[in-house]
């Protein structure tokens, strides 16, 4: 077992911990959802013109936009690799993102979840295609309530769709987690803050292949498998809206 350090309580008033109650007796959650229920997933496709490629992505309270630039020739020179493209993945929270202002730049936190973004989109985008060139993916949260660096992923797969780029599936990132002893899908803030563990995972919907998991707390065995389950199909629910974003764009079969 992983134990996890207790959670920041920011954005979440005493009070609000103090009478904050998980579940009610037929199992629903304080906002509404079941166990195994996602918050609202919508997505939109580009919406920054100037970029090759965009997606805005709001789930639940969340809400974030990818952009991509390129393919491009890769400078310095020094950056390069002969025989692929490197891919230049940069996660930001916005300083209004949440109730306590953000420190502009980069921190550690930003640099981890921007190595593990990089790390599952490589997974998926044909870097070979593109020798000594480099592809841009800007991730800004714009709000943040738990779940930011799903988010993230998913609308920056959706954005290199969106630029033509030539890859073997969409990386579709979902987290499920433990809050109150139950194993639930998708935490949101509270849940997030008061809860025992979370698992992002980042699913490839075609062959449910596993292309990044961080898990952060306490699970048996039995609630990790119960956790995977769920998230394998939450993905696949919002690989679905993944797909209607892109059609919508483009019509026809994506
Ligand atoms: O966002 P995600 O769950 O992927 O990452 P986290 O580090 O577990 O952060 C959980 C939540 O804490 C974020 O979504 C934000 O709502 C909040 N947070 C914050 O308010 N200020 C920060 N500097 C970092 C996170």
């Amino acid at each position: 077992m992983i134990r996890r350090p207790p959670r920041s309580t920011q954005g979440v008033s005493s009070a609000a911990s103090d009478v904050y109650k998980r579940q009610d007796e037929n199992g629903i959650r304080e906002d509404g959802r079941k166990a195994d229920e996602m918050r609202v997933v919508e997505i939109e496709c580009g919406v920054v013109p100037v970029a090759d490629g965009s997606a805005y992505i709001k789930w639940g309270k969340n809400e974030a936009i990818a952009a991509v630039y390129g393919p491009m020739e890769a400078h310095p020179r020094k950056i390069q690799r002969q025989d692929r493209a490197i891919l230049d993945v940069r996660y930001n929270m916005a300083p209004f993102s949440t109730t306590d202002r953000i420190r502009p730049g980069f921190n550690r936190r930003s640099r981890e979840i921007s190595k593990v973004t990089r790390d599952a989109l490589e997974s998926v985008v044909d870097l070979e295609l593109y020798p000594r060139s480099k592809i841009r993916v800007e991730i800004e949260i714009i709000c943040a309530e738990a779940g930011t660096r799903c988010c993230g992923i998913t609308a920056a797969s959706v954005a290199l769709a969106d630029a033509g780029i030539p890859m073997s599936d969409m990386v579709v990132s979902v987290a499920a987690g433990k809050c109150n002893g139950i194993v639930l899908m998708d935490l949101n803030k509270p849940e997030d803050n008061y809860g025992e563990a979370d698992l992002p995972m980042g699913i490839l919907p075609m062959t449910d292949e596993l292309v990044f998991l961080q898990m952060d707390g306490d699970l048996s065995m039995e609630e990790f498998q119960l956790a995977w389950d769920y998230n394998v199909k939450a993905a696949h629910e919002v690989h679905k809206i993944m797909v209607e974003a892109l059609q919508k764009r483009y019509g026809g079969d994506v």
